[in-house]
């Protein structure tokens, strides 16, 4: 589990000027959390998501010759790192800027509205205006699900849903699918999540930082669906874990 840190060997590094001591095996966004130093995250979820995919973490290491997603970057002896540079300011702003070009900006009918992660980091980094238009890539609604909706026109990709549905859960209906512009999480052959094996456990909501999954109230239908007894055996050997 990643979570555990096998080594107390520290080393010495600094972060906005400020001189700290870690374990060796710490990430800069580790250290920055023991500092109380913040750094803005997406795609993040402590043990199951840690994969650098948002870039939303992004600080400056010197010596290194492009920004670092904090997440993933270890530490080492001597590491000086710069938190809140203009070109760190800049570049998570242009990338959330990025991110939010292609979404579907239907934040005052959003279940998640003023609990969604994308949203308070726009807050945050000062997104007022979407700088960026073009091409927009618009997929149907998968409300199909007696317990889940999918709206995959508000994913941001941060895969944090399929690394819980695989690795926790392993139950594993969804994953990445496509390429490039027109990447998708989505069950294969890009099915409903009613005509895969979904357990219905709702890990993946609980970890969506913003509305792609949510709730489905049509209780009947759930307790309608888990009669089946192939989907049951199912329901009854996925660990049920819950993320804080
Ligand atoms: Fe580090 Fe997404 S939070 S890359």
């Amino acid at each position: 589990w990643k979570g555990v840190h096998k080594t107390m060997e520290m080393v010495n590094i600094t972060i906005d000027n400020r001189k700290i001591q870690v374990p060796k095996d710490y990430t800069i966004l580790e250290a920055a959390k023991a500092a109380n130093i913040y750094i803005p995250t997406l795609c993040f979820l402590k043990d199951i998501n840690e994969i650098g995919a948002c870039r939303m973490c992004v600080v400056e290491v010197k010596g290194a010759r492009s920004l670092q997603a904090a997440c993933v970057y270890p530490v080492s002896e001597g590491l000086e790192i710069y938190t809140q540079s203009p070109a760190v300011r800049e570049a998570r702003k242009v990338t959330l800027e990025l991110i939010l070009s292609n979404h579907e900006k239907k934040c005052l009918t959003c279940v998640r509205s003023k609990n969604c992660e994308l949203q308070t980091l726009a807050e945050e980094l000062n997104v007022k205006d979407i700088r960026f238009e073009g091409e927009t890539y618009k997929l149907p609604l998968d409300d199909f699900s007696p317990s889940v909706v999918r709206d995959p026109n508000k994913c941001i990709l941060c895969r944090r849903c399929v690394s819980m549905c695989k690795n926790v859960q392993q139950v594993s209906v969804i994953d990445t699918t496509e390429r490039g512009f027109k990447t998708i999480i989505s069950s294969a052959f890009n099915k409903s999540l009613n005509e895969v094996p979904c357990t219905m456990c709702g890990q993946c909501i609980n970890v969506c930082p913003v509305g792609a999954l949510r709730e489905k109230d049509d209780t009947d239908k759930v307790w309608e669906a888990l009669a089946n007894p192939e989907l049951h055996v199912i329901v009854q050997t996925a660990p049920a874990v819950r993320v804080a």
